[in-house]
C-alpha cells in the first residue's frame, strides 16, 4: 500500500534520516555485521532512497537493487544516487511478488534490507516467502518493523494509510520468518515495548538431499 502525503512528507524529513543513519544502521550492523566486498544486495521498499545509501557506505553492498511501489520514491531515489553508478539499480514493483517485479532468481542476493515496509503490504506473508527465496543459503535478512501494536496507536490510525487486516507482532514477524528457515536466534530487539522490531535473520543452508548408496562388489 502507497503513502499517503503525511508520511511521504515524513520519510522525506530529516528526523527520519536522522533516525535511520544513528539508531537503525548502527543497530543493524551490530547484530549482523557488515558484508563481503563482492556482494550483491535487495532493498525492498526503498522510498527516497536515504536507507539505499546507507547500505553502500555502512555494510559495503558492492551492488544494491532497490525496489518500490511507488514511481515517484524510484525517481527521487535516482536522483539521490546518481553518483554510484552502476552500483545501484532501480526497480518500480511489488516486494510480494520478485519474480514479476525484478525477475528475480531463487538463492540470487546475499542479503535483503527491509526499512520498514513489510508493514505496508497486505499480504506481508508473501513479502516473506520471497525474502527467504530470494536469499542465497547464509544470506542475511536485516530488518526494521512496525507491528500492529504501533499500528493501532491514534498517531498512526489518524495520520497515516496502512493495511488494516492481519498485521503482525514482533513474535509472528519473527515465527514467519523461522517458518521460510530465516532463524533470528537472538539477533533483535523490540524497541518501544514493541512498537517495533529490529533484527538480522540468517537463511539456513538447505538440508541436503541424502545422497544415494551406492553398492560395489
Ligand atoms: C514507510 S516507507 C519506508 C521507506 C524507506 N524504506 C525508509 O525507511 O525511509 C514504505 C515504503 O514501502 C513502499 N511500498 C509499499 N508497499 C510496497 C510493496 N508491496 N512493494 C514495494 N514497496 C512497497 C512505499 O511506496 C514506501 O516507499
Amino acid at each position: 500500500m502507497l503513502m499517503n502525503r503525511v508520511e511521504t512528507a515524513l520519510i522525506n524529513s530529516a528526523p527520519r534520516r536522522w533516525l535511520q543513519r544513528w539508531y537503525e544502521v548502527p543497530w543493524l550492523r551490530r547484530l549482523g555485521g557488515s558484508l563481503q566486498p563482492d556482494a550483491r544486495v535487495l532493498e525492498i521498499g526503498c522510498g527516497p532512497g536515504y536507507g539505499t545509501g546507507l547500505i553502500l557506505q555502512h555494510f559495503g553492498a558492492a551492488r544494491v537493487d532497490a525496489l518500490d511501489l511507488d514511481p515517484t520514491m524510484i525517481a527521487r531515489t535516482r536522483r539521490r544516487l546518481a553518483d554510484y553508478g552502476d552500483r545501484v539499480h532501480l526497480h518500480t514493483g511489488d516486494a510480494a511478488d520478485l519474480r514479476t517485479s525484478i525477475s528475480a532468481d531463487d538463492a540470487s542476493y546475499d542479503a535483503v534490507f527491509d526499512f520498514a515496509i513489510i508493514h505496508h503490504i497486505p499480504n506481508w506473508r508473501d513479502a516473506i516467502a520471497e525474502v527467504a527465496r530470494v536469499l542465497r543459503p547464509g544470506g542475511r535478512f536485516y530488518f526494521d518493523e512496525v507491528t500492529a501494536r504501533a499500528l493501532a496507536r491514534p498517531t498512526y490510525r489518524i495520520l497515516f494509510d496502512h493495511p488494516t487486516n492481519d498485521r503482525f507482532a514482533a513474535e509472528q514477524f519473527r515465527a514467519e520468518l523461522d517458518r521460510h528457515n530465516l532463524h533470528v536466534g537472538d539477533r533483535w530487539l523490540t524497541p518501544l515495548g514493541g512498537d517495533y522490531v529490529i533484527g538480522v535473520a540468517h537463511r539456513n543452508a538447505q538440508a541436503r538431499s541424502p545422497r544415494p548408496r551406492t553398492c560395489l562388489r
